[in-house]
């Protein structure tokens, strides 16, 4: 099984104020911020500093599609607090070559944009040859808007590529839906702009997406999984955990009182993870550490925002009905712990009769 790729969300915003809002609350979602081209023009080194200064764990990468005088705008990118640059494919290779040379000194990375190239494998080799690593695969927006439609051309393409030895990061119109179309690839990157920052919740969007990448490309499923050759076993695992919270008396952050039911395909829940406002007087970070304690490090719970915490049954490592069990426990205890009594028995008697235990 290939390595989780990194999600990487592209702020691409005409001004900085509405992209230092969404990266402070995606940060713990998300892997790499992309400056994303249209937020460069508009607020140069500044956008680098300020998300930098806001999201000091998470990669950045300047999309700045620099094509001449490399190593300035590598410089100036990586002096400013990125830790990645994009050239533009079509820069001429004493371009790509300069801009590699200053990255290499501030042991920084160039990934070649491949917008608008026609003969990549071509490029790719000359690439190589002068020590290129990373590439952008991108499907543009006016391509997409001229209905230019993922194929499997690309994905032999991206392969190729990733067998000459290229980390290759993909992006154009990428949505949790169209996630599983790279399924089979190792991308290093899988890259969403629009997906987040213009989602009604752009942090359940980064949460599902993130969520979705590391359920298709983690680790091998169960026995118990694979005999039904679905994900049905996480869909009823993420059911017994919002029945089970339910009858623990916690709200869900889905409004659900007009869904048509956990089994109807026309469920308001999307994905395996439940959001759950965190009850009054309790500080998120306090019960996230308290569930750590008990359950101990997993991306099966986390932090949504200052009120809202989730878990997601799907990310637990070694799955199985017991394990569901567990985080629910492990979520009922920490609670109690922290002067906020639950019916843990009830809830734990309904998520065991949903799993069938
Ligand atoms: C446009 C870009 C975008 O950052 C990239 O396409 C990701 O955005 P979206 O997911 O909205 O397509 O580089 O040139």
């Amino acid at each position: 099984m290939s390595k989780i790729p990194m999600l990487q969300f592209a702020l691409d915003f005409i001004t900085l104020p509405p992209a230092i809002a969404v990266a402070s609350v995606t940060a713990p979602h998300v892997d790499i911020f992309e400056i994303g081209t249209p937020l460069c023009k508009a607020a140069g080194l500044e956008a680098i500093r300020a998300i930098r200064e806001v999201c000091p764990d998470n990669l950045i990468l300047a999309d700045f599609k620099t094509p001449d005088v490399g190593w300035l705008e590598a410089k100036m990118a990586f002096d400013a607090g990125a830790d990645l640059m994009t050239v533009i494919g079509g820069a001429p290779m004493a371009t790509v070559e300069s801009a590699l040379k200053t990255a290499n000194e501030y042991g920084k990375e160039i990934l070649m944009e491949l917008t608008g190239v026609r003969d990549i494998i071509a490029y790719a080799k000359e690439w190589r040859q002068v020590g290129i690593e990373w590439m952008v695969y991108h499907r543009g927006w006016d391509e997409e808007a001229s209905n230019r439609q993922w194929s499997q051309e690309d994905l032999d393409t991206i392969q190729r590529l990733i067998d000459m030895g290229f980390k290759v990061t993909a992006t154009g119109g990428l949505t949790n839906e169209s996630i599983p179309f790279f399924q089979n690839i190792p991308v290093t990157a899988l890259i969403t702009g629009r997906a987040i920052h213009a989602a009604k919740d752009p942090v359940a969007s980064a949460i599902e997406i993130r969520s979705t990448i590391s359920r298709l490309w983690g680790a091998p499923q169960p026995d118990y999984l694979s005999s039904t050759g679905s994900n049905s076993d996480f869909d009823v695992a993420a059911k017994a955990i919002r029945w089970g919270v339910g009858e623990m008396d916690l709200l869900l952050t889905t409004d659900g009182r007009d869904c048509p039911g956990c089994d109807d395909p026309g469920h308001f829940c999307q994905g395996t993870q439940t959001g759950i406002f965190v009850p009054q007087g309790i500080n998120t970070d306090d019960l996230i550490g308290a569930i750590e304690r008990i359950f101990g490090p997993s991306n099966a719970f986390g932090k949504i925002n200052h009120e809202a915490f989730y878990l997601d049954p799907a990310q637990i490592t070694n799955f199985t009905p017991a394990g569901v069990i567990q985080l629910l426990a492990a979520t009922g205890n920490a609670l109690t712990g922290l002067g906020h009594r639950v019916d843990l028995n009830s809830g734990i008697a309904t998520a065991n009769q949903v799993l069938g235990n």
